[in-house]
């Protein structure tokens, strides 16, 4: 009898033993994943590392047993192919900014006063004038179309960035618009009505993008997890987003051989820097899919601590899963915008977004470190909310 229960509770410590074994996220085996995709230089969406960063996955994935799948897309971009301003004979450093119309412009320099919101705008008038702003307060496209209606034919954005950081309008801007850095353009503030020459040179390049679908049955999924894969030109994007690719990579492994893993897919987007065009196309093209979800869950910005709180947006009932005390994460708030839940959310599934906030290497060649530890957390918040929906 004694015999019995000590046996009983042997088997039971073994089965626990084994059930911790099979939650352990690898710390070393991310590591290994974060080097691996960061070796291959900045994922721009349609470059050689994207593609090779979508092999690398795809391989991960099929040695622990799913079904891989690409789903290629197409869409339009604008490449800068090196643009120019020209005050009096100084030259200035400046960036067009995504969505800009590729043209030359010639005219005065106009100093839009304050933070450059519309108030500021009201009373100037800047016809046949290059505007100068700050960045800020209010969005650019906004500023270039209030430029625009007062005549301004382009658009000079200070940024508290240095120049050459990418920005996007995020839409068609009426006239060209570039950036500077705040400190390399100082000098155009003294220089109000003097002759400047914009020259905003872009080129329209077809994008070839790639999703990385993995699944383990042929059902449809109830839940989709998902992180993107690429990057912003010039950053090797460890955190932004190496480090959701990471741990959604390390969950898919651990899920392998659980029964959860036939109601989920594992998808890393590919294009969420140039608009979110992964999830968009993914939703668009599987409405079925779609409609059946219970959820999808998307891991951006996972792997550097901003303000100590693994931030959690999204879906209120899906939110409540979350078991962060349990596990010992301090969980907080998220953003609702700017990642590839966003189309899920459109499309009325209910969506979790983990965000850890913006550091300061953003978009920037220093984007170079993601913290395997902060990823294993994240993870295991994650598997936690999967094992409570799914059961
Ligand atoms: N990793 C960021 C996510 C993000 C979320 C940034 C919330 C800021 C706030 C993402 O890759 C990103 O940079 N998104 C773009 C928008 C996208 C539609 C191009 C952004 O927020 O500027
Ligand atoms: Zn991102």
């Amino acid at each position: 009898m004694g015999r019995q229960l000590f046996l009983r509770g042997a088997l039971g410590l073994v089965a626990i033993g084994l059930l911790a074994l099979a939650q352990a996220f690898s710390t070393e085996r991310m590591q290994a994943d974060l080097q691996a995709l960061l070796s291959q230089g900045p994922r721009v969406a349609g470059l050689p590392a994207t593609t090779a960063a979508g092999e690398y996955l795809a391989a991960e994935l099929r040695k622990v047993g799913y079904t891989v799948e690409f789903q290629p897309f197409t869409y339009s971009r604008t490449r800068d192919q090196g643009s120019s301003l020209l005050v009096g004979t100084t030259s200035f450093p400046v960036s067009s900014v995504a969505g800009s119309p590729g043209r030359r412009v010639e005219g005065p320099l106009a100093v839009v006063p304050g933070a450059g919101l519309a108030a500021d705008f009201a009373d100037l008038n800047l016809q046949g004038a290059i505007a100068v702003v700050r960045r800020g307060g209010i969005p650019g496209l906004e500023k270039a179309r209030l430029a625009a209606e007062r005549g301004a034919v382009g658009l000079i954005l200070l940024t508290e960035e240095p120049s050459g950081t990418r920005f996007t309008f995020g839409g068609n801007s009426p006239i060209p618009g570039v950036t500077l850095s705040q400190s390399d353009g100082a000098g155009l503030f003294s220089q109000a009505g003097t002759r400047a020459v914009l020259d905003v040179r872009i080129v329209t390049e077809e994008v070839q993008g790639r999703n990385v679908i993995a699944r383990r049955s042929s059902q449809n999924p109830l839940v989709i997890v998902g992180a993107h894969y690429d990057s912003v030109p010039g950053s090797p994007g460890a955190n932004d987003n190496a480090s959701g690719t990471v741990t959604v990579l390390e969950l898919a492994r651990q899920l392998a051989d659980s029964p959860l893993a036939a109601q989920i897919w594992f998808l890393f987007f590919d294009g969420e820097e140039d608009g979110l065009w992964g999830s968009r196309r993914f939703v668009e093209q599987n409405p079925e899919i779609v409609r059946g979800l219970k959820g999808m869950l998307n891991l951006d910005m996972v792997g550097v601590n901003v303000n100590g709180t693994l931030g959690i947006g999204g879906s209120g009932e899906l939110r409540a899963l979350a078991d962060c005390n349990a596990l010992q994460v301090a969980c907080g708030s998220a953003p609702g915008g700017g990642s590839d839940h966003v189309p899920f959310a459109q499309a009325g599934v209910p969506v979790l977004f983990f965000f850890r906030g913006l550091d300061p290497n953003y978009h920037r060649p220093t984007d170079t470190l993601a913290d395997p530890v902060l990823m294993a957390q994240t993870g295991q918040v994650v598997r936690g909310i999967l094992e409570r929906l799914l059961r």
